[in-house]
């Protein structure tokens, strides 16, 4: 069964084509992360605007990378939450006008579930794939890090999870999007502040980490943390945000709060997966979304726990329609499709 996905519910236009919910056999993305680069963080009106004039060309890219014809798309999937309301609202419009002008079936996507399936994707000709060579199995724990959402999930099976707990203000990507704002690096903040880390020494500042209940998570206190430290080297409290205070610190300082900062932030992580992992036992774990592409992330996840973690490909870690298609997929299997007059976008959906 060959799934067309499309997702849209960011600064990312996507679309994939999976088979059989493994075997990726086109993609194409495009993405206006350039044009928000300037304003330090993703300008939602200027998202929907880029959608609305790539969404086509890049469904016809997808498949024609895949070597795909519309007759050989068996069903459409479409993220409809979370996300940004005027993005998500092009894609879903798009794929609607898909379903019913070829006759498709129509499946809906939660983008946040749809990261975890990225782990699914085993296969594919596409060249620069870096691909885990097995499925995870069940039950799986899920470690979800991304610029929207920071949670720690239990999939007993498809479609059958506990949210064991997530984070109750900032989510982590938004937190490392935020400290490379404080130390004027560009957007997005992750990969930034991972390549600043690596000349810097990740214990030279004491960042406190907030203490919450069983698995829940909280990083605006160590962001805010940060802002404070800077603001102590400099001997100045610039507001945040502030182009001064970042030309005021030098670079073994930059690099030092870095890589202090990403230390605590993945200790967090790392803490929580941890303990779920030695008191749920899963089968596998698997590591998900945007932040997922952090290498120091999954080095230290992978010395705190016994078994080989998934990760999927890079390309597949931050957002992609290959991992809407992918669930697409499972909830072809499992479920009718959606119908097209009730649909519509859920911009604060959650697990
Ligand atoms: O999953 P994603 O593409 O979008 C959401 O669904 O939110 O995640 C984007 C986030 C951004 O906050 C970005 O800073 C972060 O993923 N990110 C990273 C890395 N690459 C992307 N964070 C840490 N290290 C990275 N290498
Ligand atoms: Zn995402």
């Amino acid at each position: 069964m060959k799934v067309l996905g499309i997702e849209s519910s960011c600064d990312e236009t996507a679309a994939a084509i999976v088979e059989d919910g493994n075997r990726l056999l086109g993609a194409a993305v495009a993405s206006s992360m350039d044009l928000h680069a300037k304003y330090g963080g993703v300008v939602p009106e200027i998202a929907a605007r880029s959608h609305i004039e790539v969404i086509i060309p890049v469904i016809e890219e997808a498949l024609e990378s895949s070597g795909c014809h519309w007759p050989d798309i068996d069903a459409i999937a479409v993220t409809y939450g979370a996300g940004l309301a005027g993005s998500l609202l092009i894609g879903l419009l798009t794929a609607k006008t898909l379903a019913i002008s070829l006759q498709k079936p129509l499946y809906k996507i939660n983008h946040v579930e749809a990261h975890v399936y990225a782990n699914f994707i085993t296969q594919t000709d596409a060249p620069d794939y870096k691909l885990p060579d097995r499925q995870p199995t069940f039950p799986m724990l899920a470690i979800i890090v991304s610029g929207g959402h920071s949670q720690l999930v239990l999939f007993r099976d498809h479609f059958q999870y506990d949210l064991l707990g997530q984070t109750q203000d900032d989510a982590i990507g938004e937190a490392f999007d935020k400290v490379a704002k404080i130390l004027g690096l560009p957007y997005p903040g992750g990969p930034s502040i991972e390549a600043l880390a690596k000349q810097g020494d990740p214990f030279a500042y004491k960042l406190p980490k907030a203490k919450m209940p069983g698995y829940d998570f909280s990083f605006s206190g160590p962001k805010t943390a940060v802002l404070r430290t800077a603001q102590a080297l400099i001997g100045e409290s610039y507001d945040f945000p502030s182009v001064k205070l970042p030309k005021r610190l030098n670079l073994a300082q930059k690099a030092d709060i870095a890589a202090s900062f990403q230390q605590s932030a993945f200790e967090t992580i790392v803490e929580r997966a941890k303990r779920a992992f030695f008191e749920f036992q899963p089968s596998s774990l698997v590591l998900a979304g945007g932040v997922a592409a952090s290498q120091s992330l999954r080095d230290m996840l992978g010395r705190a726990v016994p078994i080989a973690i998934h990760c999927p490909d890079i390309k597949l870690c931050t957002d992609n329609a290959a991992m809407v298609a992918c669930l697409g997929f499972f909830k072809a299997n499992s479920f009718a499709p959606d119908e097209l007059k009730t649909l519509d976008i859920e911009p604060n959906l959650s697990m």
